[in-house]
């Protein structure tokens, strides 16, 4: 009787043990918070992390995954990374990136160089985080043209995909997953060892002297650029209109405000990388550095909502060129080929 009665409580028991042992390893057990060491440039302050998306390796490590996963595009084509290459600063060279199917869409593609510190996304501004922005690509029949839904049914059945997931978030791969983890990589793409940068640190024999001459220029009240293109990164995130057109196809900051005020107004962009992003602007119509240059020198062209700083500049050739040097100094090389972002 004691004995029998011994034996059934230590079967219980250890079904009780091994019951919970089991529970536990399938909802927390499995998640891992190793905190990611985020390098932070000098002059650079960190960036706001949200708090409900705390960056953990394994995060990144999954947000890294999915960022060059093919599967995100209905016709299994493109992954972000198409559109946002490493070697390309995280933009591409086209004035248009094809979306799915080879469909066109109506924007240049931007840099992701610490997009962590935009304080709003896409060119008017209508996103407020990197976790939400990952549904504009997804949704755009010019872009992936996948329900997320759809997306997150297919990644379950990828066993990598899931382990990584649970580990990251502690649940299977769904939306909540891939829009965080997407977001979490994101903001580790941080661009602050160019050149410039190391002559800022005191090796001043970094730039020659026509980039010191470009330089002492762009930060000089003769031309205003860093009035707009401000700071570390070279935006202070507002939306202007620069007189590219008179009448703008692309409206703009409008299309969210629904004000003409904002008609032909985006958003500041970082320079940092800029050399390895052509063509430039919102749509990419304007193809070199030197034409860049050459439309803030003209003034350019009439509109009612031009900004007051965009006036015609007196500047040499020699200057314009050497604006152009200093420019190409915030090429980041190290950024480029950080092997910690490449698949
Ligand atoms: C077909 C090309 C293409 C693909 C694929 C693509 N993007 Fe983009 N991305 C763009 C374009 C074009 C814009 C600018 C859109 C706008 O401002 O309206 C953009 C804007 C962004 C921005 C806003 C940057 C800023 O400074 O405002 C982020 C962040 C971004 N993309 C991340 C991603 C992620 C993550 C993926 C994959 C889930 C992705 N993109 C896939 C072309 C692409
Ligand atoms: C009034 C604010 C303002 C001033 C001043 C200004 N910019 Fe800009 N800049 C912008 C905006 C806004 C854009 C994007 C316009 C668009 O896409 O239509 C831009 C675009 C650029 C681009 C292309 C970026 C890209 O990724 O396509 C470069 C390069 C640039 N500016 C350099 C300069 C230089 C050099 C000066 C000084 C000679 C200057 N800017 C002055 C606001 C300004």
């Amino acid at each position: 009787m004691i004995n029998r009665l011994g034996v059934v409580f230590v079967a219980c028991f250890s079904c009780l043990v091994s019951c919970s042992e089991a529970t536990i390893e399938n909802t927390v057990s499995q998640l891992r918070m190793t905190p990611y060491d985020l390098h932070i440039p000098n002059g650079f302050d960190p960036p706001t992390i949200p708090e409900d998306n705390a960056l953990t390796e394994e995060r990144v490590a999954l947000g890294k995954l999915l960022f060059h996963d093919k599967r995100f595009s209905s016709d299994g084509a493109l992954s972000c990374s198409s559109c946002h290459q490493q070697a390309k600063g995280f933009a591409d060279n086209r004035a248009i990136s094809p979306g799915t199917e080879g469909r066109l869409g109506f924007r240049n593609a931007p840099t992701l160089s610490n997009v962590a510190y935009r304080t709003s996304l896409l060119m008017e501004g209508g996103v407020p985080n990197l976790e939400l922005q990952v549904l504009a690509p997804l949704d755009d029949v010019n872009e992936f043209d996948k329900s997320l839904v759809v997306l997150a049914v297919e990644l379950q059945q990828d066993e990598q995909v899931n382990t990584m997931s649970q580990l990251a978030y502690g649940r299977d791969v769904d939306p909540f997953v891939i829009t965080r983890a997407l977001a979490a990589f994101e903001r580790t793409l941080i661009s602050g060892y160019s050149k410039y940068d190391e002559y800022l640190n005191g090796d001043h024999l970094m730039l020659t002297e026509a980039e010191q001459e470009g330089m002492k220029l762009f930060f000089s009240e003769e031309t205003n650029c860093s009035t707009c293109h401000a700071g570390a990164l070279f935006t202070d995130e507002s939306f202007r209109n620069i007189g590219l057109y008179e009448q703008y196809e692309d409206k703009g900051r409008e299309r969210i405000t629904a004000d003409s005020l904002d008609n032909g107004k985006f958003k500041v962009p970082t320079l940092r990388n800029i050399e390895l992003t052509a063509p430039y602007m919102h749509d990419g119509s304007v193809e070199t550095l030197e034409e860049v240059v050459a439309h803030f020198t003209s003034g350019g062209l009439n509109h009612p909502v031009k900004d007051s700083l965009i006036q015609p500049l007196p500047l040499t050739e020699q200057d314009q060129s050497n604006l152009v040097a200093f420019l190409k100094t915030l090429t980041d090389r190290k950024f480029v080929t950080n092997a910690a972002f490449a698949p």
